[in-house]
């Protein structure tokens, strides 16, 4: 029996989407077969799928009416810190709503136009704390486009206002948007969900003597004038939607590959990132051309709550990757990945996030393996695993499955080592299990094949079955892997000699003393460094750290990842002589990464939770509201 009805639940649960399938059923056993245009046929099948694939942390009325196109007109303002302006979205002509329903968080929204410069009605729903307000615009018969005009206030979540002082070059003031995973409402009035692609293009003005980019065709000089155009021609989600704003400079790697960043900090960007257009090439080589046109990265002031984010076309990045000596390029490789995974097929909502990362750090680590050897890429792994079991010994388990249920919490919380790393070890699994050869020539394909799509965990592992597991015989237990808690038993073992090095130097240490040691480390790489701190024995003590530090100077380190697990020791014994530079790394970096432990393991003792307080009255406000936010909440 087929059943008949509109395709309009989207909001709906399963249980009143079954009493409807029944109401229905019947009177279709009534009337007839009841066949109408638009109208879907539902099954049971039918309704799983609609229930996974609904993304739940938007309020707009996306699967109804999707935006196709943006046109975004904003003036930055950095005296009032506010973007203001206008943006026009294209809706589909044939529709079946009158209504087009956007996100938006803390906005002012001003009025509301379609095509013909016609005042639409508008009315904005209730305010939820995660999700925001809705936006609700009545539509006229011939309205294909929407115009919103409106201003972000001081509360908006993408937005970070950076003052000259907190910049490297301390003349020009600074701005930046973060719109993953959902702050882009934040900034623009869109259906903010990763289940629309849009093509995008934008007007952005901005004071004399500063230049704006975006995930888009990017300017390589100052305009004259103060406006910036920018066109986005392939279709991407809305959270990949950013603008930087600064004095910016720009420099070419390769023909198609360069950095921006301020004019002071420039030349030693561009030095530690001289591999890039190396990676281009070697990420094409295994997955397929790179469709975006030109790769470049911006490099932030230190503020910026991440260490990368995939921006189509412009990679934003932290400034704490630039050690001087390459060692922690990695993350470019990461980002760069995200071109295929995450930009070019996107996680349709945010409880398939490890189709994003997961295969975006398998896909960094073959980029690496390619450019440094297959003992440098089992550094990084071996680093992912310890994470990862770490991860794994600490969180809940609901949250500990591939495919996550973020009903009810905000999705930025998806981001842990299960997404990352057990993501990661799943693919490196069926590799193992299927052979490298078969497993780039599927992912090859995989990224052929769903290219400016987005989709769901089920998608993938559909077309897993259909195109590489079916027939094999192989049980790889994929359902436990993607459903279950905890790391099932055919999990790749990873072995690193170099690893094995450190971790036996670190046992020995607290015997050999930091000089006893200091022949065997002579040609270390960070890696190992960062093994070796981590393999540190229990028992150590503050002489010992002494010790460390005079033959080592980890205190001083220009490494962010070392200094960041130094200080993170130097908390756990009371090192105090750590504790001055400890200060001025919290008030400098706004990287969460390196933030989250540090305050965590400060709050633990009440004496280094006060010193952390009054460390964090003048930190605070470097930091991006996506830092504060977890800072503000570990030191309540
Ligand atoms: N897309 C993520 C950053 C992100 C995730 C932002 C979730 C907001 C919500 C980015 O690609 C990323 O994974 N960055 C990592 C670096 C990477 C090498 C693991 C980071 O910032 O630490
Ligand atoms: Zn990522």
């Amino acid at each position: 029996m087929i059943l008949h009805l509109k395709y309009y639940f989207c909001q709906m649960d399963k249980k009143r989407i079954k009493f409807l399938s029944l109401v229905t059923l019947s009177l279709a056993f009534f009337a007839g077969i009841l066949s109408f245009k638009n109208y879907t046929t539902i099954t049971e099948e039918r309704i799983n799928k609609l229930t996974t694939e609904m993304d739940l942390h938007t309020l707009s009325n996306y699967t109804l009416l999707p935006i196709k196109h943006s046109e975004i007109n904003l003036k930055v303002n950095f005296e009032q810190k506010k973007l203001s302006g206008f943006v026009t979205h294209e809706i589909a002509k044939k529709r079946s709503v009158s209504e087009l329903i956007l996100d938006t968080k803390y906005l002012k929204i001003d009025s509301v136009q379609d095509q013909n410069n016609k005042s639409l009605s508008f009315s904005m729903g209730d305010f939820d704390d995660l999700f925001g307000q809705p936006l609700k615009i009545q539509l006229l018969e011939q309205t294909d486009r929407v115009t919103v005009f409106y201003e972000t206030t001081e509360k908006a979540e993408a937005l970070d206002w950076l003052m000259p002082n907190q910049t490297a070059g301390k003349d020009f003031p600074f701005m930046y948007t973060q719109g993953q995973s959902i702050f882009t409402r934040s900034w623009i009035p869109i259906q903010d969900t990763p289940g629309i692609r849009i093509t995008y293009s934008a007007n952005i003005t901005v004071p004399e003597n500063m230049m704006a980019v975006m995930s888009a065709a990017n300017p390589q000089e100052m305009v004259a004038g103060n406006t910036y155009h920018f066109e986005m021609e392939q279709p991407i989600s809305p959270y990949l939607i950013a603008l930087a704003v600064g004095n910016l400079k720009f420099q070419a790697i390769d023909h198609r590959t360069g950095v921006y960043a301020e004019p002071s900090m420039l030349n030693e960007c561009a030095s530690e990132l001289i591999d890039m257009g190396k990676m281009v090439d070697s990420a094409e080589k295994l997955y397929g051309a790179y469709d975006w046109d030109r790769y470049d990265v911006i490099v932030l002031p230190p503020s910026f709550p991440f260490g990368g984010m995939e921006n189509p076309r412009l990679t934003f990045a932290t400034p704490t990757i630039i050690a001087g000596d390459r060692s922690l390029v990695s993350l470019i490789a990461h980002e760069l990945a995200h071109s295929w995974s995450g930009n070019l097929v996107t996680n349709a909502t945010w409880n398939d996030f490890w189709l994003n990362e997961g295969f975006t750090v398998y896909f960094e680590r073959r980029i690496m393996e390619s450019l440094y050897g297959a003992d440098y890429a089992d550094m990084l792994a071996l680093l992912g695993y310890q994470d990862l079991m770490d991860e794994i010994s600490s969180i809940e388990p609901s949250m500990q499955s591939l495919k996550l249920k973020m009903k009810g919490r905000h999705p930025d919380d998806a981001m842990s080592d299960i997404a990352y790393e057990k993501g990661y070890f799943f693919l490196r699994m069926i590799e193992e299990n299927v052979g490298r050869e078969s497993m780039d020539k599927f992912l090859k394909q995989y990224f052929q094949d769903h290219k400016f799509q987005t989709i769901v965990t089920e998608d993938f592992l559909n077309y897993l079955d259909n195109n590489l597991l079916k027939g094999t015989g192989n049980d790889l237990v994929v359902e436990e892997w993607v459903y279950q808690p905890g790391l099932p038993k055919n999990c790749p073992n990873v072995v690193s000699s170099r690893f094995e090095i450190a971790e036996k130097t670190a046992k020995s240490f607290v015997e050999k003393g930091a000089l006893g040691i200091k022949p065997i480390t002579a040609n270390w790489t960070t890696h190992e460094w960062l093994h070796f701190i981590k393999h540190l024995p229990n028992d150590i003590n503050v002489e010992h750290m002494k010790d460390l530090d005079n033959v080592f100077g980890f205190s001083n380190s220009g490494n962010s990842e070392i200094l960041a697990l130094w200080f993170l020791q130097s908390i756990k014994v009371d090192y105090q002589p750590a504790f001055a530079s400890l200060e001025k790394f919290l008030i400098k970096i706004g990287r969460r990464k390196f933030l989250q432990p540090l305050y965590e393991e400060l709050a633990k003792n009440e004496n280094h939770k006060e010193w952390a307080k009054n460390v964090y009255k003048k930190a605070r406000n470097n930091y991006h509201y996506v830092s504060y936010n977890t800072v503000d909440k570990i030191l309540n």
